[in-house]
């Protein structure tokens, strides 16, 4: 055993490590800010963290297995609070690895955006809020289920707004995504997508233990390593055959394929045939062309779940749709749930295809040099913003335009009143695809009329393995 005091704040006891297995007892459930209430947290590594009076820890467990807190003793002297005072550096970084991580520029709440340091990404809750209120009154009023997909937001925080609103659970893209869900208190979680190799597998097996899992296969052999690892922990992993009925991504083809995959399943005990999966996939087109390309990818759907159920199996879940097909796929009749996720942001893309959901996200951003009365130059750049799928847009003021962007600079091009922007200055900015904006970002900064309410950590950003 080693004792160590690291940097002031922060007392670190490194006992043995204790990594190989994790214990059989299913461990509390986590939720990031929760830390922010014990005085004394044990991690499955054997790590001991005793933090300060005032002192914020906002951990971001780097490996669930060697991180994950084991026991947490709440600390009468320790501050009780959501983030948005100091975070530990030391903390930070023994916890995600990322050394002398700057978080003490986070604002309290109270603060407003115009004081925020900038690049900040910035959600409105009340329009977030409304988003999410609107699609699920929409499946409710079809008798659909919701499972939201999270790959937008990447966080337990607004996929238990979600739940809250009435979603059966919450769609995720990869294992290490489904890991922050389920460390964040989600319990009813589907990974959309094929997940392969030994280690992924044990880990996904593992949070059976924890919560109710399911996962897309397209694969006879997956779905039996899939099979042994669950038997192997003495678990049950829930399973949907994926079926192409569209775009040619992964998944089986409906028929003879979809029908044997299914019985593979089956036939497995580490195994639970829950039913398929059939994502139409983004469509972009008119009202009547949209409504037939979903008809046309549906019924070889119901085609793929018609033939199953002929073999003799029971066919209970048919998940599909997205934020471009929910108001189609939400009413097709054998459909039981849609895995819609962008809707709750928005982003340009959507927003030039639809107007059901508002705009409830923006990067913003501060000026740093004025060269010219035509130009100026922001502090953003394509590692703070994706660019991929066209060039961010401002939002205000207007009169600018975004021209180009570097790794670290915004350029703008000011026209009228733009050219009276100052040095100092904040622009905001609209992502064309947020969640690969997004996924480069530490903190959502979340107001309520221009007033930061909370901080919350983007707590899956990187976890796409
Ligand atoms: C499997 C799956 N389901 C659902 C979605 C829906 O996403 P969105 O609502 O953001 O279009 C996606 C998007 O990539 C997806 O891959």
């Amino acid at each position: 055993m080693m004792c160590a005091d690291t940097a002031p704040g922060v007392r670190f006891r490194l006992l043995q490590a204790q990594t190989a297995a994790l214990p059989h007892e299913v461990p509390p459930p986590f939720d990031p800010f929760d830390k922010l209430r014990a005085g004394r947290l044990r991690m499955y590594s054997g790590r001991e963290i005793v933090c300060r009076p005032g002192q914020h820890l906002a951990p971001r467990p780097r490996d669930p297995a060697s991180t994950a807190i084991m026991s947490a003793e709440p600390n009468e002297s320790c501050r009780v609070g959501r983030l948005g005072g100091i975070v530990s550096q030391a903390a930070q970084k023994t916890l995600d690895g990322r050394a002398n991580m700057p978080v003490n520029f986070l604002p309290a709440p109270g603060t407003a955006i115009e004081d925020f340091e900038t690049p900040a990404l910035v959600v409105d809750l009340d329009v977030a809020e409304m988003n999410l209120r609107k699609m699920q009154s929409f499946a409710d009023k079809h008798g659909m289920g919701l499972r939201p997909h999270s790959k937008t937001h990447k966080s337990p925080y607004w996929a238990h707004k979600q739940l809250d609103a009435g979603a059966i659970g919450i769609t995720c893209s990869k294992v290490g995504e489904a890991e922050v869900l389920v460390d964040g208190g989600v319990r009813e979680v589907l990974i959309a997508n094929e997940i392969v190799g030994t280690k992924k597998i044990a880990r996904l097996a593992a949070l059976e233990r924890r919560a109710n899992v399911a996962v897309a296969v397209d694969n006879a052999e997956n779905v039996r390593e899939l099979s042994d690892a669950a038997e192997a922990i003495g678990v049950k992993i829930g399973v949907l055959v994926d079926v192409n009925v569209r775009i040619a991504r992964c998944g089986v083809e409906p028929g003879e394929p979809a029908t044997t995959l299914a019985k593979v399943v089956d036939g497995l005990t580490g195994l639970r045939f829950d039913g398929l999966m059939g994502y139409e996939g983004h469509v972009t087109a008119g009202e009547e062309e949209k409504r037939q390309i979903v008809a046309e990818a549906m019924d070889k759907f119901k085609y793929a779940k018609d033939e199953v159920e002929s073999a003799g199996l029971q066919v209970q879940v048919m998940s599909a749709g997205g934020t471009s097909t929910y108001m189609e796929t939400a009413k097709i009749d054998h459909v039981t749930e849609i895995q819609c996720g962008s809707y709750i942001f928005m982003d340009g893309k959507y927003l030039d295809e639809m107007s059901d959901f508002d705009l409830a996200l923006t990067v913003v951003s501060t000026v740093i040099s004025r060269p010219t009365p035509e130009r100026a130059i922001l502090d953003i750049g394509r590692k703070s913003m994706n660019a991929e799928t066209g060039l961010p847009r401002v939002v205000s003021p207007t009169g600018a335009t975004l021209v180009g962007l570097n790794e670290e600079h915004g350029i703008l091009e000011l026209e009228d009143e733009a050219q009276g922007l100052r040095i100092g200055d904040q622009v905001r900015l609209l992502p064309m695809t947020a969640a690969t904006t997004i996924n480069i970002h530490d903190f959502y900064f979340c107001v309520r009329n221009g007033i930061l309410e909370e901080v919350v950590p983007v707590a899956a950003r990187g976890r796409f393995w």
